[in-house]
C-alpha cells in the first residue's frame, strides 16, 4: 500500500481562490497584535480560501495563550468558505458509482467537504465558547490541525485524479448542527463530535474497503489516517461532554437523549464501529442505548 505523501512535500494546494479574503477575514483583533489562540482561531475561521484556511490553522501555536475571558465578534458571516462547492440539500447530492473515475472523485470530494467543515467546526469551538479550561482550547486546536491535514490529503488526491475541491455540489449537515448548537457548549459536544463525528467512525471502514476494492490504495491509506485521528476527536468530545455534565450535575445518558431530541439530531443507524467507539470513550451503557434506538 502506498503511503500518502506528507502534506509538506506536496507543494501548495492549488484550490480555487474564488474570493478575496481581505474583507471577510477581519476578526476583532489582529493576530500580529494579539497572539491569543482564540482570536487566531476566529481569524482562520473567517478565511474563505481553503488553502489559506489550512495554512492559518496550521500556523496557530499550541503554546499560545488561550484566554477563557476573551470575547470576539466575527466581522462577517462564518464560516468563511469559497463560492464553490455549491451547497445543496443532502438528498440532492448525486450518488455515483465508485467504479468510475468521476464517481470515485465525487466520493473523495464529499469527504474533502466534510473535512473542510470539520476544520471550521473545530475553530468555532475555540473562539466561541468562553470560560472553559485552557486545555479545552488546546484540544480543539489539535482537532483543527488534524482536520486541516485530512482536508489537504484528500484535496491533493482529488487533484491527482484531475478534480478540485469545489467541482461537485455538497451538503452542509455538519455545519448546520454546528450553528444550531452555538448557544450551548454542552449541546455542541453532545451533538457534533459525539454524534456526527462519531458517525464517521462507523462510516470510514466500509468506505475504505470500497476504495481499496476499486484499486485506489492511496485513498484507502488516507482513510486509515482519518479513522485513526477521528477516534481522538470523538474522545475529545466525550471528555468535554463528561466534564460539562459533571459541572452541571447532569446524568450523561439521559442528558444526551434529551439534547438529541431537542436539537433534532439525526438518528444513528448501525452497523456501529463498536471497537472504535469504545476506544473513543463511549461507555457500555451508551453503546447499548445507541443499539437499542
Ligand atoms: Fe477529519
Ligand atoms: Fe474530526
Amino acid at each position: 500500500m502506498n503511503t500518502p505523501v506528507p502534506p509538506g512535500d506536496q507543494g501548495a494546494w492549488e484550490g480555487p481562490a474564488l474570493q478575496n479574503d481581505a474583507p471577510r477575514s477581519v476578526a476583532t483583533r489582529h493576530p500580529s497584535h494579539d497572539p491569543d489562540l482564540r482570536a487566531g482561531a476566529l481569524e482562520a475561521l473567517c478565511l474563505c480560501d481553503p488553502s489559506a484556511k489550512v495554512l492559518a490553522t496550521r500556523a496557530l501555536d499550541p503554546l499560545a495563550a488561550a484566554d477563557p475571558a476573551w470575547r470576539g465578534t466575527p466581522a462577517s458571516g462564518i464560516p468563511g468558505r469559497p463560492d464553490r462547492p455549491v451547497l445543496v440539500a443532502p438528498g440532492k447530492v448525486p450518488q455515483r458509482s465508485i467504479h468510475t473515475p468521476a464517481g470515485r472523485a465525487a466520493l473523495l470530494h464529499a469527504l474533502a467537504h466534510i473535512e473542510f467543515n470539520a476544520i471550521n467546526l473545530a475553530l468555532d469551538a475555540i473562539w466561541r465558547f468562553g470560560d472553559m479550561p485552557e486545555t479545552f482550547y488546546r484540544d480543539w486546536l489539535k482537532v483543527a490541525q488534524e482536520e486541516a491535514l485530512h482536508f489537504e490529503l484528500l484535496a491533493a488526491h482529488l487533484q491527482s485524479l484531475g478534480y478540485r475541491y469545489g467541482d461537485f455540489d455538497a451538503h452542509d449537515g455538519l455545519w448546520a448542527m454546528t450553528e444550531k448548537t452555538q448557544g450551548d457548549v454542552l449541546a455542541r459536544m453532545a451533538l457534533v463530535p459525539r454524534t456526527l463525528e462519531a458517525r464517521g467512525l462507523d462510516a470510514a471502514p466500509p468506505i475504505r474497503a470500497k476504495l481499496a476494492r476499486a484499486g485506489d490504495h492511496d485513498a484507502a491509506a488516507i482513510l486509515d489516517i482519518i479513522l485513526r485521528d477521528e477516534v481522538g476527536h470523538v474522545a475529545i468530545g466525550n471528555h468535554w461532554y463528561g466534564w460539562l455534565c459533571a459541572q452541571r450535575g447532569f446524568e450523561p445518558v439521559a442528558t444526551y437523549a434529551e439534547l438529541a431530541r431537542r436539537y433534532q439530531a439525526p438518528r444513528l443507524k448501525g452497523p456501529f464501529n463498536l471497537a472504535a467507539r469504545r476506544t473513543a470513550g463511549f461507555s457500555e451503557t451508551e453503546l447499548q442505548a445507541l443499539q437499542a434506538e
